[in-house]
């Protein structure tokens, strides 16, 4: 039987995946388990998408893993998510070496506890020369946030003379966003069957393609991507164009 894997055409890759990762607390529930027992188990699908992505030769993928929203969730499952991210950090790191997968993470780092902060710096200095893939963290991130950012980097620099409001087009405001140097998402991806943005990427999601799927984050599996590629393969991305003109 013809799987999945082969159904994807290797020339229309997505080049940029980005993900909101969600339903891990529902996916416990069901379980008569605690949400905690949901991230947990989160932590294995990140692992088999990041794998399926580097595997196919996915360029970026952009997780969405904490919001600036998620700081006002209980401390006792916030204390729970930072201490996942140090244990991932620290278990994955010779998995991500071994696959030429380089880190990166963006948002509010500074907001994070010291431990993590550091751990984090340490994985992307020491993955900072693997050139597979990039894989994005986004921690203490929210697209407003970000727009908040580039906006008050941008009036002090036209303050100081060093650009001209006129300067001030869409590859400039780009290149002052947290993901500056990084392609659009060709492809969103959000698990739980919620069908919202959430404050994510909001700049850079501007002509992604939206694929929702019922699953929830820690049951999604490599199949399953697969099937959100192949989805996103069928569809015709016109930019304002016509479908006359893209076929032409
Ligand atoms: C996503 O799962 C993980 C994070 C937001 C950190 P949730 O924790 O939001 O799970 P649900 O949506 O409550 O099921
Ligand atoms: C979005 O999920 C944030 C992450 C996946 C990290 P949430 O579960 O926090 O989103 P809302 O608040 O239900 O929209
Ligand atoms: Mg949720």
């Amino acid at each position: 039987m013809e799987s999945l894997k082969d159904k994807i055409i290797m020339e229309r890759l997505p080049e940029h995946i980005a993900v909101i990762m969600d339903g891990n607390g529902r996916w416990a529930k069901e379980k008569g388990k605690m949400r905690v027992f949901g991230h947990q188990h989160g932590v294995d699908a990140v692992r088999n998408t990041t794998e399926a992505c580097a595997e196919l030769g996915v360029k970026y993928l952009t997780l969405y893993a904490f919001s600036t929203e998620n700081w006002n969730r209980s401390s006792f499952e916030v204390d729970a998510l930072m201490s996942l991210l140090t244990n991932a950090l620290k278990n994955e790191l010779k998995t991500l070496n071994d696959n030429n997968i380089r880190l990166n993470a963006i948002g509010d780092l500074k907001r994070l506890p010291k431990l993590q902060y550091d751990a984090l710096m340490y994985a992307i200095d020491n993955t900072k020369n693997n050139t597979r893939m990039t894989l994005t963290l986004c921690l203490s991130y929210s697209g407003r946030w970000e727009l908040v950012q580039a906006v008050k980097n941008i009036a002090t620099e036209a303050k100081n003379g060093t650009i001209t409001p006129e300067q001030i087009d869409e590859t400039l405001i780009g290149n002052h966003l947290a993901t500056a140097g990084m392609p659009d998402p060709d492809l969103l991806i959000r698990t739980s069957g919620e069908e919202r943005i959430s404050n994510y990427l909001l700049w850079q999601i501007a002509y992604s393609e939206l694929y929702f799927t019922t699953k929830y984050w820690p049951d999604f599996s490599k199949e399953d991507l697969y099937e959100a590629i192949i989805n996103y393969q069928n569809r015709e991305r016109r930019f304002g164009k016509t479908s006359e003109q893209i076929k032409k």
